[in-house]
C-alpha cells in the first residue's frame, strides 16, 4: 500500500454547497453559476443562498440586519482589547488568528453570525493598528463590504469600490473541499465547534500555496517592474526552481473561472475611476496582464504535460492593491468571503458527515527486542 500524500481524487464528503468543475472551469454555489452570483448580487444575498437550511430561517430572513448587529457585537469585544499589543506586533492574519481564538466556542446560529461578521471587524481594526490608528465602529446600515472598507479607511467608500470588494467576497465565499475548508470539516467532525473550525480553516489558509499567494503576487509584479521585463523575469525564476504564485491549481485543468470574475471587477473599478488611482491601477493591470501572458507561456513550456493555468489569486492581489488594502492583510480579506463557507461546511459536516479519521501507512522500522530494551 502506498499513501495519496495529496488526497487526489480522494471524495471524503456529499455536500450541496459548491460543484468545482476543474475540467470546464466552472464554479457552482447552491445551483448558480458563479457568474450569476459574483457582481450580480450582494454578499448578504449570496450569504443567504450559501446558508439557507444551515442556519434558522427566522436568522436568515433577517440576514442583512443580523450581520451588522453581529458587526457591532464583535467591536464591543474588540474595544476591551485595542489596547493589546497583539493587534500591532503580530503579522495580520496572526492577529486575526489570535483575537478569533478569543471568541467564544459553540455551534448555534448567534456562534454562528459572530465567526462570519468577526474578520471584518478585526482585519479592519488590524490594518489600522499597524497605521497606529484606533479601531472604528461599525456602521449598521451599511452592507458587509462597504464596511469593511469604511472601518479600514475612517470614511465612506465610493459606491464602485464598495462593489468591487463585494463581487471579490461573494467570488471567494465557497469551492469545494479546498484545504481550509477541509481543515474545518475535520474540526467540525470531532465536535469541537464552530469557532475551533474557523480557527483551524484560517491557520490553513494562511499558507502561500492557499490563501497565502497573493501578498506574494504584487512582490512578484514589483519584482518584475515594467511589462517588457517580465518574460525574462519568470524564465529565471522558473529556472531556479521556484513557484510563480497566482498560477495553478489542484483541481482546474482550465483558467480558474474566478480570475475572470475578478478581472471583471476590476474593469469595471477601473472605467469608474479617476484621477492618480485609477492610472495606478491602469498601469498595475497593463503589467499584471503582461505577466499572465508571459507566466502561462513559460509555464506550457516548463510543464507541456500538466495544464497551469492563472488562479484566483493572481487578480485579487490587483484588486485589493487597488482597493486600498495592505499587502500583508490580503490573507485576511480572503477570509472575510470565505468564513461562511467555512462555517456552512462545519454544519454540513456536523449534520450529515462523522468523524474524520484516515490511516495512515507506517514505513518505520520494525520494533525489536533489542531496541525495547
Ligand atoms: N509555478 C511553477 N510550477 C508549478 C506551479 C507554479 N505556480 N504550480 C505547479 N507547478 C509545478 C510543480 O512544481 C510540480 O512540478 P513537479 O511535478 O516537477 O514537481 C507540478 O507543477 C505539479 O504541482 P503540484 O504541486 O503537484 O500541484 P498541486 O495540484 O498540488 O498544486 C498549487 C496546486 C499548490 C496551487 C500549485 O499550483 C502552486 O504552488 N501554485 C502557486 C501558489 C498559488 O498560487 N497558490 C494559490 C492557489 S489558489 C487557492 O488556494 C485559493
Amino acid at each position: 500500500m502506498s499513501a495519496n500524500t495529496g488526497l487526489e481524487g480522494v471524495v471524503v464528503a456529499d455536500t450541496v454547497l459548491s460543484l468545482v468543475d476543474g475540467e470546464a472551469g466552472r464554479l457552482v454555489i447552491r445551483g448558480f453559476e458563479l457568474r450569476e452570483l459574483a457582481g450580480a448580487c450582494s454578499y448578504e444575498r449570496a450569504l443567504q443562498i450559501l446558508l439557507a437550511g444551515f442556519v434558522d430561517e427566522g436568522v436568515l430572513a433577517e440576514l442583512p440586519a443580523r450581520l451588522a448587529a453581529a458587526r457591532s457585537e464583535v467591536f464591543c469585544s474588540l474595544q476591551a482589547l485595542h489596547e493589546d499589543q497583539t493587534l500591532r506586533v503580530l503579522p495580520p492574519i496572526e492577529a486575526l488568528r489570535a483575537l478569533l481564538a478569543r471568541l467564544p466556542d459553540g455551534d448555534d446560529d448567534a456562534t454562528a453570525l459572530r465567526l462570519i461578521a468577526a474578520p471584518a471587524v478585526f482585519s479592519a481594526a488590524i490594518a489600522r493598528a499597524h497605521r497606529g490608528q484606533a479601531p472604528l465602529a461599525p456602521a449598521p446600515g451599511l452592507g458587509h463590504a462597504a464596511d469593511l472598507l469604511r472601518m479600514m479607511r475612517g470614511e465612506d467608500a465610493d459606491a464602485s469600490e464598495a462593489a468591487a470588494l463585494e463581487t471579490y467576497l461573494v467570488t471567494v465565499l465557497d469551492h469545494g473541499l479546498n484545504a481550509s475548508t477541509f481543515a474545518a470539516r475535520v474540526v467540525a467532525s470531532t465536535r469541537a465547534g464552530l469557532s475551533s473550525a474557523v480557527i483551524a480553516a484560517l491557520s490553513a489558509l494562511k499558507g502561500p500555496l492557499h490563501g497565502g499567494a497573493p501578498g506574494p503576487v504584487l512582490d512578484m509584479l514589483d519584482a518584475i517592474g515594467r511589462p517588457e521585463l517580465a518574460s525574462a523575469w519568470i524564465d529565471r525564476e522558473l529556472a531556479s526552481g521556484a513557484r510563480l504564485m497566482g498560477f495553478g491549481h489542484r483541481i482546474y485543468r482550465v483558467r480558474d473561472p474566478r480570475a475572470d470574475a475578478l478581472r471583471t471587477a476590476l474593469q469595471s473599478l477601473e472605467s469608474a475611476g479617476s484621477g492618480a488611482r485609477a492610472a495606478s491601477t491602469q498601469a498595475r493591470m497593463k503589467l499584471a496582464e503582461a505577466v499572465e501572458r508571459s507566466a502561462l507561456e513559460a509555464l506550457r513550456r516548463l510543464k507541456p504535460e500538466r495544464t497551469l493555468q492563472t488562479n484566483v489569486e493572481f487578480y485579487t492581489a490587483v484588486l485589493l492593491e487597488a482597493l486600498g488594502f495592505a499587502r500583508d492583510g490580503f490573507t485576511c480579506v480572503f477570509a472575510v468571503g470565505r468564513v461562511a463557507g467555512w462555517i456552512a461546511h462545519a454544519r454540513e459536516q456536523l449534520r450529515t458527515g462523522r468523524l474524520i479519521r484516515p490511516q495512515s501507512h507506517y514505513v518505520g522500522p520494525s520494533p525489536t527486542p533489542r531496541q525495547a530494551a
